[in-house]
């Protein structure tokens, strides 16, 4: 605990008053770095998110929030994304690399297995640091953005894909569809749906042709801004636009309830995915890189996994 305004916290939940010191610091970044961290760090679920799910790690210099190291988990809870942040006045004096070991202690205690540094291309010194920290690429991807003037005409089809909001009967289909989308075990797809279905933020979308379930979408609104996540059509059905009148439907939604900008994330080596979300209408905004720190079972001192 904090006696003097000096130091460091590892906690659970974020107070209101702790995530508009978080937007302030991403905003002192914003302003020095000169691009955004909006997206990046989801700062609708900081306050949302089930109590320990993850910790987050905030470093006080004279009572003002000098770097912060914000946790997210969502499907797979072994694994978890990190984005470190330090205030461009107190950099290189070894703070993120201490938020970065508390970070590797805190999900040490959790079973975490899996750290992924999320490290936007814009950043100058992401990747030298994600180096220092003995990271390996795992994968980038983009951030595209819904471009409202570019989506396509409204277009009647002969075999409609109906999308209707799902219940808990629903799980164990839609989890064998994403599942089988993403070649991934489906009893962990199943656990994931029925932790993501717990989350008020999320609404999550079974979609239908002839009545039989053919695809998963989910949305996840908060703070003004909705992200479409959790995307999946059965592969044998892949191919048929049955992901465009899904995606169009879920868009039409979000527009009619209000929604302003409405994110979509793509792995920059999934051809399929881009063009679909280019021709629906949304444009690429930036791209991030991230890296994977495997953590051993057995806990290990954080200053022996960096070799310092
Ligand atoms: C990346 C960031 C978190 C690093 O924070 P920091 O407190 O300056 O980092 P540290 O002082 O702990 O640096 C640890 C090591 O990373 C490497 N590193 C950090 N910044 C670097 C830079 N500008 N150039 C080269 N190497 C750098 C060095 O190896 C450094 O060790 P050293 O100083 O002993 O050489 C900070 O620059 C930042 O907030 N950037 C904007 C947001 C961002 O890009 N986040 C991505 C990381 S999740």
């Amino acid at each position: 605990m904090l006696t003097d305004g000096n130091g460091m916290m590892v906690l659970d939940k974020l107070s209101t008053q702790q995530v508009g010191q978080v937007r302030a610091l991403a905003g002192s970044c914003e302003a020095g770095d000169g691009y955004s961290l909006e997206a990046r760090l989801d700062f609708g679920t900081l306050e949302t998110r089930p109590e320990g799910s993850v910790s987050d790690v905030l470093w006080y210099e004279n009572g003002q929030l000098a770097g912060f190291a914000g946790l997210n988990s969502y499907s797979d809870p072994s694994e978890v994304e990190i984005s470190i942040l330090v205030h461009p006045d107190f950099r290189r004096r070894g703070m993120g690399h201490a938020l970065a070991r508390a970070v590797v202690s805190a999900c040490q205690k959790r079973g975490v297995r899996q750290l992924l540094l999320v490290v936007p291309q814009e950043s100058r010194e992401g990747a030298a640091f994600a180096r220092a920290m003995g990271t390996r690429h795992s994968h980038s991807e983009y951030t595209m953005d819904l471009d409202a003037t570019r989506i396509p005409l409204f277009e009647t089809m002969p075999d409609p894909v109906e999308l209707r909001p799902a219940g808990a009967e629903d799980v164990p289909v839609m989890a064998a569809i994403v599942a089988s989308a993403f070649a991934g075990p489906v009893e962990e797809e199943e656990q994931a749906l029925v932790r993501l279905m717990k989350d008020l933020t999320r609404t999550t979308y079974l979609a239908a042709r002839d009545g039989r379930p053919v695809g998963v979408i989910q949305s996840a609104v908060s703070d003004g801004r909705a992200f479409i996540v959790h995307f999946a059509v059965r592969p044998e059905m892949q191919g048929q636009g049955i992901g465009q009148q899904m995606l169009m439907a879920i868009v039409r939604g979000l527009l009619n309830s209000g929604s302003k900008w409405i994110t979509i994330e793509v792995e920059t080596d999934n051809r399929n995915a881009l063009s679909l979300y280019q021709r629906c209408g949304f444009t690429t905004v930036n791209a991030t890189d991230y890296e994977l720190l495997e953590l051993p079972r057995i806990p290990t001192a954080p200053e022996l996994l960096f070799g310092c």
